[in-house]
């Protein structure tokens, strides 16, 4: 069942995407060779119940063990911050999810460390772009399938896998509502998309092959070839027949000293 949000629900849920936004804004300055991501996640989680949020991640599906997924190289989603020290050359992702007001916010970025090869720098600009992608199909009358049409389209021009096991989703009061999001589809097909809609747009995108599997820690998701994986992910809400991104890169784009 789709739950469709009210505008001033919508407005709290600015708040949960806007907590999730700025966590990644502060995480994105910290995140440098050298650092451990547990180090990371420790100061993630300060971070946001010092702004009134509850991590969403932290025991998810009764064991997620952290605030942060950090997913690194060939890690394409649900990397646990562990002990391993960033190095130069790393993709690293990273997803967060806040709960305020009883709403979530659910985001991500993936962020290229020092001298990462040219080839895998264009892979995770290519994940950018087809999330904006992605994102311009997000209108009234428009259909689920549009969004994953569009994706696909994109990173497959460019010889990339398009995950299939992992999905975006519905976002709200919790973390994964109906309707599914794939990244992949055709169009015109699937649920009509309408005002008050809600969803987190997330690109899983591999250099090589779509192939996954999960690693032995019973959570990470890595590519069967071993190649890299990019992820970037936007809350995005439906708003007189547009998309209306609630969560924003501005922080991140600020701590990277990026311009847009
Ligand atoms: N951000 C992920 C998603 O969009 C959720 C993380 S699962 C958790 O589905 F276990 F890490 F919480
Ligand atoms: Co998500």
């Amino acid at each position: 069942m789709i739950y469709i949000k009210t505008r001033e629900e919508i407005e709290l849920m600015r708040e949960s995407a806007l907590c999730v936004s700025k966590t990644l804004g502060m995480i994105a300055g910290e995140l440098k060779e050298g650092v451990e991501l547990a180090k990371l996640d420790k100061m993630a989680e300060e971070f946001i119940r010092d702004m009134g949020g509850i991590p969403s991640f932290k025991g998810y599906g009764g064991t997620y063990p952290a605030s942060l997924c950090v997913s690194v190289n060939e890690a394409v989603v649900h990397g646990i911050p562990g002990k391993y020290i960033v190095k130069d050359g790393d993709v690293v992702s990273v997803d967060c999810g806040v709960k305020k007001n009883g709403f979530h916010g659910d985001h991500a970025y993936t962020f290229c460390i020092g001298n990462v090869k040219p080839e895998v720098r264009k892979m995770v600009d290519v994940t950018k772009e087809c999330l904006y992608l992605g994102i311009e199909q997000t209108r009234l009358n428009n259909r689920i399938g549009d969004i994953g049409f569009a994706i696909q389209q994109h990173a497959e021009k460019n010889g990339y896998g398009v995950v299939r096991e992992l999905v975006g989703h519905g976002l709200g009061r919790d973390l994964h509502e109906d309707p599914q999001v794939p990244n992949y589809g055709r169009k015109g097909t699937g649920p009509k998309l309408r005002d008050g809609m809600v969803i987190a747009i997330e690109p899983m995108i591999n250099m090589g092959k779509k192939d996954v599997k999960q690693a032995q820690d019973g959570w990470t998701i890595i590519t069967k070839d071993g190649m890299p994986s990019a992820h970037f992910e936007h809350d995005v809400a439906i708003i007189d027949g547009k998309p209306e991104i609630l969560s924003t890169f501005d922080y991140v784009y600020e701590a990277l000293g990026i311009k847009k």
